[in-house]
């Protein structure tokens, strides 16, 4: 993406190397390449090998949105191949879904004016005690990881992103939640002065999303605060998002102010605006149509392709158990 460019003479290797053959080469070093190989390609993958452990306070943020990450935290072995190529990041980084900024998706010029000095997010509601904290110190508090990880938006496409963050149950743990906390509710920012899609009152402002406990607790559930090893820039939603691979991309919502821990289940953006299309569970199922078009296939962002669409996104190992029996109760909006 141009605005976030070095000068030509710091030029790096994922800068000359088709970004799919970065990545993959990344991926394949941290899968078990072994430590020769790792370091014989130090100088160019950030100096160090893929798995060794970073303190969490080495973790910093060196400098605005779009820089390079530094140190480069570990790419996760578990989550080092998500059995596709990564997808270029000029592409993601130029169609995205950003709706405080647009309902189209290049949004990504626009999405720059979002300042992300000294921001904070905001944890209340049924926790033990309510907190404010910025996000240079919760970083200094969590172990950052790289994990590459499949997107599925409802709209039938589909990227995979290389992200860096940290599992959400590592914030709850810090959270503290009292023992009636049932959900957690996020909400993003809401300045119409800065993000002129927010003067469009029909929509509900704040874009809010929400997890169950049991959703939010599972390790998939990633804080990311990275992309592509650079500090999130902001149209991937800066400075810290959520990413919920096995569910549709519009329950990962970006730039977080405010996570609540609650007793009531809260209504999403989505669900508020269209209630029969997009609702609070949201899981890939191409079996389950959207109400306007299939989703049995999706269109891969940066290729010709459409492949067939699976359940879960792929991640059913890891997230099925959490809807046993819930089919019963709540029917297809399992799957919306
Ligand atoms: N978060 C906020 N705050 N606002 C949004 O409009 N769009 C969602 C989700 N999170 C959205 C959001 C949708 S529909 C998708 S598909 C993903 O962000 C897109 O993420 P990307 O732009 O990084 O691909």
């Amino acid at each position: 993406m141009k605005p976030f460019r070095k000068p030509r003479w710091q030029i790096s290797e994922n800068e000359v190397t088709p970004e799919h053959v970065f990545w993959n080469r990344r991926r394949v070093l941290a899968a078990g390449g072994g430590l020769a190989a790792a370091g014989a390609l130090a100088g160019v993958i950030g100096g160090r090998a893929p798995m060794e452990p970073l303190p969490a306070a080495a973790a910093v943020r060196p400098g605005g949105p779009g820089t390079a990450m530094s140190p480069m935290p570990a790419l996760s072995p578990k989550f080092a191949d998500a059995g596709r190529a990564v997808t270029d990041e000029e592409i993601n980084s130029t169609y995205n879904n950003f709706y405080e900024f647009g309902s189209h998706k290049r949004i990504s010029q626009a999405a720059m004016a979002l300042d992300t000095e000294g921001w904070t997010v905001t944890i209340d509601g049924l926790v033990e005690t309510p907190f404010e904290i910025g996000i240079e110190d919760l970083l200094a508090k969590v172990d950052l990881e790289e994990r590459i990880y499949r997107h599925r938006c409802v709209e039938a496409w589909s990227m995979v992103v290389p992200w860096i963050g940290f599992p959400l149950h590592r914030l709850i743990a810090l959270a503290k939640p009292l023992s009636g906390a049932k959900y957690l509710r996020f909400a993003t920012f809401h300045d119409p002065e800065v993000a002129r899609g927010q003067r469009q009152h029909w929509y509900p402002w704040p874009y809010v999303e929400g997890l169950t406990m049991a959703e939010a607790m599972n390790d998939l559930a990633l804080l990311v605060v990275g992309a592509y090893g650079k500090v999130l820039p902001q149209p991937f939603g800066a400075p810290m998002r959520l990413h919920l691979p096995w569910k549709y991309g519009f329950k990962s919502i970006k730039s977080i102010k405010r996570i609540t821990f609650t007793d009531v289940r809260p209504v999403s953006f989505w669900e508020e605006l269209a209630v029969r299309e997009y609702g609070f569970w949201a899981n890939v199922n191409p079996a389950v149509d959207h109400p306007r078009w299939s989703q049995a296939r999706e269109r891969v962002l940066g290729t010709d392709e459409t492949i067939p669409t699976v359940l879960f996104n792929g991640y059913g190992a890891e997230v099925a158990h959490l809807y046993d029996g819930l089919e019963a109760e709540f029917g297809d909006r399992v799957w919306r």
